[in-house]
C-alpha cells in the first residue's frame, strides 16, 4: 500500500491516522494517570485536553516530576510567519495560556522569519518580517502574562541566538537532517541548517539564567521532527531534553488534511471580517446526508463534520452543550444550515473580541519583545 497519509513540519497530506503517527514518531499517548496527575495541580482540566486533542507528549511526566521538586520548567513555542494566523494555529498558545495561567511560569515565542524566507521562494525577507509583526499580535492578543512572557524574531536576537545554534549545529550531521526531512542536494543550505535555530529556545533559559532548567514544548504533532534532534543533541550539551505535548492538528474545512493557509478559504483568519467567516463556514464540508428528509430519518455524522470539529476544538468548551449537539446531529434532530448558523454566530463573537484585542496589541509589542 503507498503512503498513506504524509505529516512533516513542512507538509500534510491525506487522512492522518494519530495512533499510527505515535508510533511513527515514537512519543507516547496521553494516559489517563497523566490527566490525573496534571489535574492535580491544573483543575478544571482545559477542554483540548479533556476531548484528547492534546493527545500526545515527549517526557511530560518528568516536566511534572521537575515541578513536584520545585525546579519549575518553561514552556516554548513559536510560529513560521509565512501569512495570517489562523484558528489551526492558535491552538497550542491556547494551552500554553493556561498552562502559564495554571503554573505561573515563563514562556518563550519564537518567530521564525529566517525559516520562511529560506522555505518559501515567494516570499522576501520584508514579508517575513512584516508577518512576525502581524502574528504577534494575535499571540499578545490571547492574554499572555507580560511579566512572564518574552517574544522574539530570529533576526533579531540574533546575537543571542547564534552561539546557542552553533553549538547545536556542530552536533548534527547532514545524513541525520535527510533522514529525518528528506533533505536533498537540491536544498538550500540555509534550510539544511534551519533546525538548529528551532532547537534554541529549548535551552535559552538555561542559558540566559544560567542553571538547567528543564523545557516544555507545546506545538502540533507536525513539528515533532525539530524537536526530536532537540533531543538528541541536549545531552551532548549537558542540558535537559525538551518535553512536549503534541496537539492533533485542525482540520480544513474542506474536510481531511491541517488547515493550509494557502487555500485561504479552507481556514478562518483572526483577521477575517464577519462575511468571510459567514461565506467559508456555509460551504464547510459537513457529515450531512444529501436531502433534508434522509437526514432527520437517519441522522448524520458529527466524526466526520469539521463544523462539529470547529465546535470541539474551540466553541464549545462546554461538555453538556458539545454532547448536546452531537447527540441531535445523529439523531437528525438538527440539521446543517442550523448547526452552521450556530458556528457562525460563536466564531464572529470570538474574532470580534479578538480583534479588539489584537488592536490594543499594538501598543503593547514592547512590552513582550525581546531583541538583542
Ligand atoms: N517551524 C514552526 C512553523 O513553521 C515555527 C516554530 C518555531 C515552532 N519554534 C517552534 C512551532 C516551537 C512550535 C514550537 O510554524
Amino acid at each position: 500500500m503507498a503512503e498513506d497519509f504524509i505529516v512533516t513540519p513542512w507538509e500534510v497530506k491525506g487522512e492522518i491516522d494519530y495512533d499510527k503517527l505515535v508510533e511513527r514518531f515514537g512519543t507516547q499517548l496521553v494516559s489517563q494517570e497523566i490527566l490525573d496527575r496534571l489535574e492535580k495541580h491544573a483543575s478544571p482540566l482545559h477542554h483540548l485536553i479533556r476531548r484528547g486533542i492534546i493527545y500526545s507528549h515527549r517526557d511530560f511526566n518528568r516536566i511534572l516530576d521537575d515541578y513536584e521538586k520545585g525546579n519549575g520548567f518553561f514552556l516554548y513555542t513559536g510560529r513560521g510567519p509565512s501569512g495570517d494566523t489562523h484558528l489551526g494555529h492558535i491552538l497550542p498558545w491556547i494551552l500554553t495560556k493556561w498552562l502559564q495561567d495554571n503554573f505561573k511560569v515563563k514562556f518563550y515565542f519564537q518567530l521564525t522569519d529566517d525559516e520562511k524566507f529560506m522555505f518559501d521562494d515567494g516570499l522576501t525577507r520584508e514579508d517575513t518580517k512584516k508577518y512576525a509583526y502581524e502574528n504577534m499580535l494575535d499571540v499578545i492578543a490571547l492574554g499572555f502574562d507580560p511579566k512572564l512572557t518574552k517574544i522574539f524574531l530570529d533576526t533579531e536576537l540574533i546575537h543571542t541566538l547564534y552561539p546557542i545554534a552553533i553549538d547545536v549545529a556542530r552536533r548534527i550531521n547532514f545524513s541525520k537532517v535527510r533522514a529525518v526531512f528528506g533533505f536533498d542536494s537540491s536544498h538550500n543550505i540555509g534550510s539544511i541548517f534551519y533546525t538548529s535555530m528551532q532547537a534554541v529556545p529549548c535551552f535559552l533559559e538555561s542559558v540566559l539564567e544560567g542553571r538547567n532548567i528543564a523545557c516544555l514544548i507545546p506545538c502540533g504533532i507536525d513539528q515533532d521532527p525539530h524537536f526530536r534532534i532537540a533531543r538528541d543533541v541536549a545531552p551532548l550539551l549537558g542540558y535537559y531534553k525538551p518535553a512536549l505535548l503534541h496537539n492533533k492538528l485542525l482540520p480544513s474545512l474542506a474536510g481531511g488534511d491541517k488547515m493550509s493557509a494557502s487555500l485561504p478559504h479552507t481556514s478562518v483568519f483572526t483577521t477575517d471580517q464577519p462575511d468571510d467567516v459567514r461565506k467559508k463556514i456555509v460551504n464547510a464540508f459537513t457529515g450531512g446526508r444529501v436531502s433534508v428528509e434522509e437526514q432527520k430519518k437517519l441522522g448524520a455524522n458529527p466524526d466526520i463534520c469539521t463544523v462539529y470539529h470547529y465546535y470541539m476544538y474551540f466553541f464549545m468548551p462546554e461538555d453538556d452543550e458539545l454532547r448536546d449537539i452531537y447527540l441531535k446531529c445523529k439523531g437528525g434532530e438538527i440539521l446543517c444550515g442550523e448547526c452552521k448558523q450556530i458556528l457562525i454566530e460563536k466564531i464572529n463573537g470570538f474574532l470580534k473580541e479578538h480583534q479588539q484585542k489584537r488592536e490594543e496589541a499594538k501598543d503593547r509589542i514592547e512590552d513582550f519583545i525581546l531583541r538583542d
